[in-house]
């Protein structure tokens, strides 16, 4: 048993809890906060959406052990908010809800979109709230319900997002477990929004793309190799190779010069995702950056993604390294959307980075047994299911560790 202290609906709780009890049991069933629903227990069907630090999370694939410390927010603790009593009147009146099953766990993540996306138009809504499912209304009040709100927010004076976090997650921030770099290629991580190092320029463009609509997720990777910039700029032309040298993932084809064709094989939880897409890429040898465009979808989960990723190769250690710095912004539809506003999911792009650092430096280390292989080989694929024990249990280690050390 673990003795845990946090924030609900703004009062103070202190509890008792079994390791393995996941937040939305806890809520109902020690504290009889019955309003976060549960439906899938899966992660999948949003049912127990709640607020944790401000961010909307699953609660039931959250331990409440992990949330020492956190400030949750369910339903009831939304009465009093000005934007959940105008989306709560909104979907009685655009008839958003039928049974009302699932009407928690949508209103808390509407609410997130209407702080989040004041210009969201009706497409974009629909991906934000694609990792929401109703099983009654067909989604169309729903929609109507939160265009609307919106609608009423612009003609006021609320037309500008209102919440802080204007780039997505992490949910739970303030209390994530620091990435530690243990990997041999050095890979480090930054999320979006927050400071950058003193000596990190800004990648040319910036990070955000318009194409990809208002629910799109942004996020930036980098690690380090220890080859020289002209080694790894000429490796990075070898499209076939480079692919390869992410998880899982296989090339279809004959890769050009400027175009690669992959299936990618990624398992969250309990989907398997097999992605298959193309991705375009440009490059600018001058400045030593790229620009990859892709598409891919998975016909098992029904799920899709397309978006972009801009690189930029930068010398370290006089000369003898190179830190690749990557902005990426992607938009997730279908069932794997779930994951589009959670930790989990930017667990899984920084274990891929590491993952893809790995390989890049044991492909660069070993080029001439490349060269000579007819095929490059896939590496092993991501376990994200696996990922998301692993980034909890990090998060346990250091309250633990803080623990200790006060
Ligand atoms: S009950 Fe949590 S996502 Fe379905
Ligand atoms: S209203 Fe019944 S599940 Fe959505």
């Amino acid at each position: 048993m673990r003795t845990i202290t946090l924030t609900v609906n703004a009062k103070s709780v202190t509890a008792t809890v079994e390791p393995r009890m996941h937040l939305a049991d806890f809520l109902r069933e020690t504290l009889l906060l019955t309003g976060t629903h549960l439906g899938c227990e899966h992660g999948v069907c949003g049912a127990c959406t709640l607020l944790v630090d401000g961010a909307p999370v699953r609660s039931c694939i959250t331990y409440a052990a992990a949330c020492e410390g956190a400030d949750i927010t369910t339903i009831e603790g939304l009465d009093d908010d000005e934007i959940a009593a105008r989306l709560r009147w909104a979907f009685s009146h655009e008839h958003g809800l039928q049974c009302g099953y699932c009407t928690p766990g949508m209103l808390i993540s509407a609410r997130d979109v209407v702080l989040r996306m004041p210009q969201a138009e009706e497409r974009d809504i629909r991906v934000a709230m694609s990792g929401n499912l109703c099983r009654c209304t067909g989604y169309a009040g729903i929609v109507r319900a939160i265009s609307r709100v919106l609608e009423e927010r612009r003609q006021g004076a609320a037309a500008s997002p209102t919440n802080p976090r204007s780039a997505l997650g992490p949910a739970g921030s303030g209390h994530a477990a620091p990435f530690a770099a243990a990997h041999a290629a050095h890979p480090t991580h930054e999320p979006e929004g927050r400071s950058a190092r003193p000596d990190r320029r800004p990648l040319p463009g910036g990070v955000r793309n318009d194409a990809l609509g208002a629910s799109q997720t942004m996020l930036r990777e980098s690690f380090t190799v220890d080859y020289p910039r002209e080694r790894v700029w000429a490796y990075f032309a070898r499209l076939g190779e480079v692919a390869t040298c992410l998880p899982g993932t296989s090339v279809l084809g004959t890769p050009t010069e400027d175009r690669v064709e992959i299936h990618m094989r990624v398992r969250a939880g309990p989907i398997v995702a097999v992605f298959e897409g193309a991705a375009d890429v440009a490059r600018d040898a001058a400045a030593y950056t790229g620009i990859i465009r892709g598409a891919a979808h998975d016909t098992r989960s029904r799920s899709a993604t397309r978006g972009e990723i801009r690189y930029i190769l930068r010398e370290e250690k006089a000369g003898a390294a190179t830190r690749v710095d990557m902005e990426l912004a992607f938009v997730l539809t279908g069932p794997l959307a779930q994951f589009s506003r959670s930790a989990l999911l930017r667990d899984i792009a920084r274990r891929m980075t590491a993952a893809f650092a790995h390989n890049l430096q044991a492909r660069l280390a070993g080029e001439l047994d490349a060269m000579h292989a007819r095929t490059p080989s896939a590496a092993a694929e991501l376990n994200a299911g696996s990922l998301f024990v692993s980034a909890l249990w990090s998060r346990i280690k250091a309250f633990v560790l803080a623990l200790v050390r006060r």
